[in-house]
């Protein structure tokens, strides 16, 4: 068996910047499960089925065709990396999420990730049931306002429109979906550190998960 650090946490917490760092420095693959759902979301709206119909929903997830290149992601051969991370497919993901069959659709995808190599897997149930075995389990955080202003500036950056207080509120739905749902809500696991990075620089947060990871 290979190692895996699970790092899960909330929207725009920072995980997939940290986790992604965290993987090249140590040689490892790196799993954006987050993607998966945003893609799953994605193939429903082009095939015309309701984010609310789970039959559907995880009839598709389970025939996702994907490959990851480097950064990009591809669609049935189609490059969606941009296109998966608007703010639309993002709640789309959200509520795709929600639905067990569409979990449970997604699992062994996600497991054969760490099949040939040690990974680094970033996520919402990566620590409670992806890899309950993982050998290094984190929980990143970060307040709600630094989260949006993440988010923000995220946005800007990719010259989409970006308001502050709409940004807010939809992150806090999406907390809240997450956290209470039936299924994988978001939690810290038993054994998992905390880590919160409000007032941390990427690099600092890397750096500690390496400490942790070496102890
Ligand atoms: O970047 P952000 O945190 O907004 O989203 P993401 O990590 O790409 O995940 C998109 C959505 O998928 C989240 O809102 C979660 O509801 C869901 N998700 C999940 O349920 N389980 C995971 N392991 C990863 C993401």
């Amino acid at each position: 068996h290979f190692p895996v650090i699970a790092i899960d946490g909330p929207s725009a917490s920072g995980k997939g910047t940290v986790a992604q760092k965290v993987a090249n420095q140590l040689g490892f693959a790196y799993l954006d499960s987050g993607a998966l759902y945003r893609l799953t979301a994605l193939a429903a709206q082009r095939a015309g089925v309701l984010w609310t119909d789970e039959a559907a929903v995880a009839e598709l997830a389970a025939k996702l065709d994907v490959v990851f290149v480097g950064e990009s992601i591809l669609l049935s051969g189609d490059d969606v990396s941009v296109e998966i991370r608007s703010e639309l497919i993002g709640s789309g993901a959200s509520q795709v999420a929600a639905l067990p069959a569409v979990r449970v659709a997604l699992l062994q995808r996600q497991r054969a990730f760490s099949e040939k190599e040690g990974l680094v897997a970033d996520g919402r149930d990566m620590a409670s049931v992806v890899f309950p075995h993982a050998q290094l389990k984190i929980f990143l955080s970060a307040t709600p306002e630094v989260r949006a202003q993440r988010r923000f500036k995220q946005l800007l950056a990719r010259n989409e429109p970006a308001d502050l207080a709409v940004i807010t509120a939809d992150l806090q739905a999406r907390d809240e979906r997450d956290r209470l749902r039936s299924v994988a809500p978001l939690v810290q696991a038993a054994d998992a550190y905390l880590l919160e990075t409000s007032n941390l620089s990427i690099e600092a947060a890397v750096n500690q998960v390496l400490l942790w990871w070496r102890d």
